[in-house]
C-alpha cells in the first residue's frame, strides 16, 4: 500500500501532465484581444530594421535560436549581467556574436507603450 499510493500519484499526475499538454495549443492569435497591434508592430519594427541592415532578419533568427538553446525559448538570453549575475548573453557561444538586441528593445518599448504588461518578451522574440 505504502508503495501503491506513489505510484497511484505518479500515474495521475501523468495523466493530468497529458491532459494539460494536450490542451495547451498555440495559437498565432493568442493576443488578438489583449494586444490587437502586437504583430504589426512587431512586423513594421522588424521591416525597418531589416531594411536598414539586411543582415537583421538572419540574425534575429539567430538569437531566438540561440535563446531556444539553454533551457528553452524563455528570453533568459536578452538579461544582462549583473554584480551577482552571469547570464547567456556574455556566455561564449554569445559575447560579440549575438546581434538585434537593439531592434528586441525597440519592439518592446512599442508594444509596453501599446499593451502595458501583456505580452511577454519570449513571445515577443519568438
Ligand atoms: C543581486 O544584486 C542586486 C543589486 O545589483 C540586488 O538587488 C539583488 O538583491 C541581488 N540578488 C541576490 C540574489 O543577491
Ligand atoms: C565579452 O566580451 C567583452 C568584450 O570583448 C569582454 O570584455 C568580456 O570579458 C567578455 N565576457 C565573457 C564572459 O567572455
Amino acid at each position: 500500500m505504502a508503495i501503491l499510493v506513489p505510484q497511484c500519484l505518479a500515474r495521475l499526475m501523468l495523466i493530468l501532465l497529458l491532459i494539460g499538454v494536450s490542451n495547451a495549443q498555440l495559437s498565432s492569435n493568442f493576443y488578438s484581444s489583449s494586444c490587437p497591434n502586437l504583430l504589426s508592430i512587431i512586423r513594421t519594427a522588424v521591416n525597418s530594421a531589416v531594411s536598414s541592415d539586411s543582415r537583421m532578419g538572419a540574425s534575429l533568427l539567430r538569437l531566438h535560436f540561440h535563446d531556444c538553446f539553454v533551457a528553452g525559448c524563455d528570453a533568459s538570453v536578452l538579461l544582462d549581467d549583473t554584480a551577482n549575475f552571469t547570464g547567456e548573453k556574455t556566455a561564449g557561444p554569445n559575447n560579440n556574436s549575438l546581434r538585434g538586441f537593439e531592434v528586441i528593445d525597440n519592439i518592446k518599448t512599442q508594444v509596453e507603450a501599446a499593451c502595458p504588461g501583456v505580452v511577454s518578451c519570449a513571445d515577443m522574440l519568438t
